[in-house]
């Protein structure tokens, strides 16, 4: 096979054991069995967990593409996909209790490294890369900060492991949380990659209520919902000087930083604009770097955007720069509607905002599609 290397760094994956665990729950989230005897409904999203819907049509039907590995090496190879590095999907262990946070993620470590082993052991001769590496998932529920540091240094060990995904909101007071400080020095410690996910969106009231959510399905939720959940996520973090103190973070953002490329100018002249912040009573000064510098040297912006406007935004508010974007494909959200199709839609349309969005600078194609995640994760 010839052409530019391919590396899918967004692409999730729920193990086994995480689906029985979703399966035997009750409450969001969890797995329900229609009493049609229809396929699985999958409820994660807040919006799903909804009385006015009745409840075999909650959520979304789950298939083996959720936790089959082998479904998912099939969809890379009618893809085009070298290489994927995997990680549990949203909404990872922030459900789990302290008693059991550090246990879960230990086990799903544990697996996500032995199906990369497995899989790359069993890998064609003719395989460019390794087909797979994954990004571990944290007890951010664990009694002190210190286990999930702990956590971190044990990933670390794990020869497939190569950083960790992360949702938004922390050990539940959100990413501007003192109490994070201990993780995002091991991240410093370790130059894991921080891989941070959105999973809550937005309240129904910012879209009018629940029954206008309702009338238009997932799209309100994930279409907007989630980037500015990403978007307010990372701009906390930046408010409260989390990247002045730890200036060698390494963070991956969803779906091309949600909307933060776009909204960076805006950010850093709100800030301009404003005499200092209150923590905990006081006066304090706001983020000491320029949010510019943040987004050249700490932030890295995945290509799951869907066209060319959004790409060029994130190759522009990365410093102009094809270096800090990397493919990406959400697998197994986003599946096509008509089960005939060859390839999905979601897929190709990220291809093709990628060979628009650059045209004939092959180089620049070469990064944005594999060389990014093969440098920075050092996946050769
Ligand atoms: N993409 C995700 O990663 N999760 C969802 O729930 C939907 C889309
Ligand atoms: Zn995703």
């Amino acid at each position: 096979m010839s052409g530019p290397l391919v590396v899918d760094i967004h692409t999730h994956v729920y193990p086994p054991a995480y689906i029985d665990m979703l399966r035997a729950r009750k409450k969001v989230p969890y797995i329900h069995n229609p009493s049609d005897g229809g396929p699985p409904r999958l409820i994660i999203l807040a919006s799903d967990d909804d009385s006015n819907i009745p409840v075999d049509q909650r959520g979304r039907p789950v298939d083996s593409s959720y936790s089959d590995i082998k479904v998912k090496l099939d969809f890379m190879n009618k893809h085009g996909i070298d290489c994927s590095v995997i990680s549990l999907a949203n909404p990872w262990l922030d459900f789990i209790g302290e008693e059991q946070a550090s246990e879960w993620a230990q086990k799903i470590n544990d697996d996500l490294e032995s199906t990369c082993a497995q899989s790359n052991s069993t890998a064609a001769p003719s395989a460019r890369l390794r087909r797979l590496f994954a990004f571990g998932t944290l007890p951010l529920g664990a009694p002190s900060p210190a286990a999930i540091a702990d956590e971190l240094h044990r990933i670390k060990t794990l020869p497939h492991l190569r950083g960790v995904i992360m949702g938004t909101t922390g050990r539940s007071q959100g990413l501007d949380d003192p109490n994070l400080d201990p993780v995002w020095k091991a991240l410093e410690d370790t130059q894991l990659m921080l891989f941070l996910h959105p999973h809550y969106g937005l309240p129904d009231e910012a879209f009018g209520g629940p029954e206008i959510v309702r009338r238009y399905g997932h799209v309100l939720p994930l279409a907007l919902g989630f980037p500015l959940e990403t978007t307010i996520a990372v701009t906390r973090m930046y408010l409260s000087g989390v990247f002045d103190r730890f200036p060698r973070l390494q963070i991956l953002l969803a779906h091309s930083g949600g909307t933060l490329p776009f909204l960076a100018g805006r950010i850093e002249s709100c800030i301009a604009h404003e005499r200092t912040f209150k923590v905990n009573g006081g006066n304090v000064q706001g983020p000491q770097r320029d949010i510019w510098d943040v987004l050249k040297t700490n932030i890295y912006l995945d290509a799951v955007v869907y066209g060319t406007a959004g790409m060029k935004a994130a190759v522009e508010a990365s410093g102009g720069t094809t270096d800090r974007v990397l493919f990406g494909t959400d697998h197994p959200f986003f599946p096509p509607l008509n089960e005939e199709d060859e390839k999905w839609a979601s897929v190709v349309t990220n291809y093709s905002a990628i060979d628009k969005s650059f045209e004939q600078n092959a180089d620049a194609i070469a990064r944005v599609l594999g060389g990014n995640a093969i440098r920075l994760l050092k996946l050769a």
